[in-house]
């Protein structure tokens, strides 16, 4: 090969060089774009007509709805102010169900109704997976509600017909997605609270069934408090 010629076969050999780069690179970004949006489609269950159905949700679109919601429920869903719910970690298919209620108006808030006046059951959807890939951060009990509140949660109070809280909760208070019974471990205790009062005075009535409603109905108000503090404090186990 002449020195000319030598030149013009590595000019031409450093073009194929640099197109190949210029592919590679194409190809990682293309192949990560689709990774990506792999990631982000989710099924979550919901329960409808007796049949767990599974839809797609996408927790990054979660997340970009979530900004008015921060103002009460934190920016992770952890709220700060215990009578706003921690929605962090809450099954998604749980999460679906009660912003659903609350557009429907099955559950009657003025705070959240018109937090939902303007959601899809998509975005619904969306908002649950995002709380759900959060992490709760975990609460203490005060140790003299312990005992009795303990108790309650364990076994309930055969005398008066209170259930334990544990059959449908789970012993951790892990809840149970797939039949929509919430997750309440480390939720503040005077959320909790309310809500059993308002169970109990069947201001909410959207429980499926009215499961809560006799459960709570039986309930006296030391048990209530009791088993607050003690499902505030609740760990994994
Ligand atoms: C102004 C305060 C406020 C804002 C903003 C707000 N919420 Fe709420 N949220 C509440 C209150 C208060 C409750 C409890 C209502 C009750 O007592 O029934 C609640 C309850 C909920 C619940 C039910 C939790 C449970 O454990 O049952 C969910 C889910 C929820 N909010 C999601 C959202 C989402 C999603 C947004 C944003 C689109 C949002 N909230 C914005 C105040 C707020
Ligand atoms: C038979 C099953 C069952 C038992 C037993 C039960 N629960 Fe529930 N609980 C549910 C279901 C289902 C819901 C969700 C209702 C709804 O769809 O809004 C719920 C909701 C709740 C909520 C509202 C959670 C939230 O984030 O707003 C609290 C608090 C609660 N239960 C506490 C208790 C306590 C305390 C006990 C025991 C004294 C108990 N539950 C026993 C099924 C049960």
């Amino acid at each position: 090969m002449s020195q000319e010629q030598d030149k013009i076969f590595f000019r031409n050999f450093s073009l194929v060089l640099a197109l190949i780069a210029i592919m590679m690179v194409a190809f990682y970004v293309i192949a990560k774009f689709a990774s990506e949006k792999e990631e982000h489609a989710e099924a979550i269950e919901t329960y409808e007509n007796n049949n767990t159905v599974f839809y797609a949700s996408d927790p990054v679109k979660g997340k970009t709805l979530s900004q008015p919601c921060a103002a009460c429920h934190g920016v992770d869903g952890n709220s700060v102010n215990p009578i706003w719910p921690k929605i962090a970690g809450q099954h998604s298919s749980y999460i679906f169900k009660q912003l659903n209620n609350f557009k429907n108006g099955d559950r009657v808030n003025a705070q959240m109704s018109a937090m939902v006046a303007n959601l899809n059951d998509q975005d619904m959807r969306d908002l649950g997976a995002y709380y759900e890939s959060q992490k709760i951060s975990l609460g203490f009990s005060n140790p003299n509600s312990i005992d009795l509140g303990q108790k309650i949660y364990r076994s309930g109070d055969k005398d008066s017909g209170v259930a334990a809280c544990m059959a449908c909760h789970g012993p951790a208070g892990n809840g149970n997605p797939s039949a929509v019974y919430p997750a309440i471990q480390g939720q503040h205790a005077e959320y909790i609270a309310t809500q059993l009062k308002m169970f109990k005075s069947e201001q909410r009535n959207n429980d499926l069934n009215g499961v809560m409603r006799t459960v709570a109905g039986y309930m006296s108000e030391a048990q209530i408090n009791a088993v607050s503090e003690y499902i505030q404090g609740l760990r994994r186990n």
